[in-house]
């Protein structure tokens, strides 16, 4: 279509970058949505990123989705990582095994020969059942190293999407669509102005350590994503997005 010969991909970059105030924008050319080749793409852009950011000694959280998934698949080293530790972000979510975090980070640590650890905990934990999962030990160890990490690789999702395809259940899902929740990062719902309506409830990363994360990586494409990336880089807590064109193109669109 003639909108792609009205932005080249470093002019839209640029655009993105100084409009949320980052430190790095990259665009890669097609339409995660329908091209399964820009997804891949999405994912080694993405791990290429991820890459430079890393240091000596790093931890580095990361959250499910198909999309960190490809991340994943790509991430190599050319000498093992061995001080680098990857982790899950947070607990379970309700994703299907392939696209847990915990199955994510321990793919990034074999792929780079690099250290992981997986968080345990079931899925949608009921207030009753959290208290008592934060006492053990072996969560209590887990969950600190994750709030240590200096990295966080993360998915954006549409809202309504994660909650179906998180089996939310109708009230909850009713609830935050009439909150105007829009995004999805990490298991909280964003509105449009970036403000979190609905979390859910599980251990790992809080806002709070996400806002005090030095290197926050959001990695997300397709034409249907535009306006959920734009929600949580309203949020204002990302230092790196990574996205396609087409998410570009809605972005700037109503930005
Ligand atoms: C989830 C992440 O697992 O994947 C979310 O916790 C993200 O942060 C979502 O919104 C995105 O999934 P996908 O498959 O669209 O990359």
């Amino acid at each position: 279509p003639f909108v792609k010969t009205i932005f080249g991909l470093s002019e839209l970059e640029e655009k993105i970058r100084s409009y949320f105030g980052l430190s790095q924008v990259v665009v890669v050319a097609g339409d995660s949505d329908v091209s399964g080749q820009t997804k891949r793409e999405l994912g080694r852009a993405g791990g290429q990123v991820l890459r430079k950011a890393m240091e000596q000694g790093d931890v580095i959280a990361v959250t499910g989705g198909t999309t960190t998934a490809q991340v994943a698949n790509q991430l190599s080293a050319v000498a093992p990582l061995k001080t680098n530790w990857f982790v899950p972000a947070r607990g379970g979510l309700g994703e299907s095994v392939d696209y847990q975090a915990n199955t994510i980070a321990s793919t990034m640590a074999k792929r780079t020969g690099a250290n992981y650890r997986l968080l345990h905990v079931p899925d949608h934990l009921g207030e009753e059942a959290y208290a008592p999962i934060m006492q053990e030990p072996n969560i209590q160890d887990i969950i600190e190293v994750i709030r240590r990490a200096r990295i966080v690789v993360h998915g954006i999702g549409d809202a309504m999407v994660m909650a179906r395809r998180r089996k939310l259940d109708e009230a909850t899902m009713q609830g935050i669509e009439a909150e105007g929740a829009l995004a999805e990062a990490y298991g909280f719902y964003f509105d449009r102005s970036g403000q979190v309506v609905h979390k859910m409830p599980t251990v790992g990363l809080r806002l709070e350590d996400i806002v005090k994360t030095e290197v926050v990586i959001g990695v997300a494409g397709g034409k249907s994503k535009g306006e959920a990336i734009a929600a949580v880089m309203r949020f204002g807590h990302n230092d790196v997005l990574v996205t396609d064109e087409a998410a570009a193109l809605e972005i700037i669109a109503i930005i």
